[in-house]
């Protein structure tokens, strides 16, 4: 680094032990996400891609560029040659225990897929990731659920569709599931480097480990409560108000929080106004469900909550987050059981986590890429001592 390098961040001692919150530790090509407007992929605000083909705003990931007509149908043909997996895979999951949840399953899937199929190469192994995960996440649904045998895939449907398809739920409405997957895969994609799961699966692709296995440090960091699995607690929590009129729903925000609860879906790390991946689902849940009791509590939610947690000055980030709806309108689609939003979260993230482990490995630094992460911890509480 040049001595004249601009000072981006001074480094007190406040800032040890607190997660690394803010620090810039990096560049990202993919996305960048404005603490007003929120997400946008690669200069495009989300919502204005949320209703594109999914493997459109994929390949925007990837090559930093939208495509034009043919380059996207080649580009799906592409995944589609790619997406076929070894049969192996599914005959080890089937035999994984049900009570396992659906991100350990998840988990265990890419490491099986990684053992599989890996290639080394990062850019194949990427884009064959992506096209492997429609099979791998269809299937946690249906042989942890027990509905039936894996069924054949049909990559030409595209990614989100062949999921659903390869899902095969019992009694689903495949139109209104391709409906809403589609934009919530987009809208899932990528949210900066900086989030856990992105910054771990990047941290553990930067020791060269393969990126199925990078995957699965990332997905590993989704499943906590604290991230990704935020979708699954906040269906929960939207049932637990259990009701749509606005005073019962205040009353319900007023003594969780004097109870010391958490209001889930509201608030987020860096966001400072109302995240416009929730705005695209309202929106689409008007469409979708507006019946739908659950979606209108969560409806009233977005004005009550926000109304409730702005009277806190320290509240820095009363607004919806991407988690607030999400949940409610998988539910109202037939997909009632929340333990599975997270691996959903996750079918959606693998794209924009590939794409950036791809440009730290091969494109940042000249091409060099980024070396081994080794950051530095300050010892504490260890003076010097010897055996006697
Ligand atoms: C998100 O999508 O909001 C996240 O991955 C959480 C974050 O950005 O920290």
């Amino acid at each position: 680094m040049s001595n004249d390098a601009k000072v981006l961040f001074e480094v007190t001692e406040a800032h040890l032990n607190t997660g690394l919150r803010g620090f810039p530790v990096g560049t990202v090509r993919t996305s960048a996400v404005d603490p007003m407007k929120g997400v946008s992929y690669v200069g495009y605000p989300v919502a204005d891609l949320a209703y594109l083909d999914p493997e459109a705003v994929v390949y925007l990931m990837f090559h930093k560029e939208l495509p034009g007509t043919a380059q996207l149908a080649a580009f799906k043909a592409d995944l589609g040659r790619r997406s076929l997996i070894d049969p192996r895979v599914l005959t080890l999951l089937g035999q994984l225990p049900k009570d396992g949840h659906p991100m350990e399953w998840l988990l265990a899937g890419l490491v099986y897929l990684g053992m599989t199929g890996k290639t080394g190469d990062w850019m194949e192994d990427a884009l064959n990731l992506v096209a492997r995960t429609p099979t791998l996440v269809a299937n946690i649904f249906r042989l942890r659920s027990g509905w039936g045998e894996p069924l054949d895939s049909r990559p030409e449907l595209g990614l989100v569709e062949n999921m659903v398809h390869q899902m095969g739920m019992p009694g689903g409405d495949v139109a209104k599931l391709d409906e809403l997957l589609r934009v919530f895969y987009v809208l899932h994609m990528d949210h900066g480097g900086g989030n856990l799961s992105t910054f771990a699966g990047k941290a553990v692709a930067s020791g060269h480990a393969d990126v199925y296995s990078s995957m699965a440090a990332a997905m590993a960091g989704l499943y906590g409560p604290l991230h990704g699995r935020a979708n699954q607690e906040c269906l929960n929590f939207v049932r637990e108000v259990g009701s749509t009129d606005p005073d019962q729903i205040e009353k319900f925000v007023r003594d969780t929080l004097a109870a010391g609860g958490k209001i889930f879906g509201f608030g987020h790390a860096v966001l400072r106004s109302e995240d416009p991946r929730a705005a695209v689902q309202y929106d689409l849940g008007k469409k979708l469900c507006p019946e739908d009791p659950l979606f209108q509590t969560a409806l009233a939610m977005r004005t009550v909550a926000v109304r409730v947690l702005q009277e806190n000055a320290k509240i820095s980030s009363p607004f919806p987050n991407v988690d607030a709806v999400s949940g409610t309108l998988l539910n109202a689609s037939g997909l009632v059981e929340s333990d599975y939003y997270t691996v959903l979260f996750g079918f959606s993230r693998i794209a924009g986590i590939a794409a950036q482990i791809y440009d730290e490995r091969m494109v940042l630094r000249d091409g060099k890429g980024v070396p081994i992460y080794r950051c530095k911890y300050i010892a504490e509480n260890q003076p010097s001592r010897h055996l006697a």
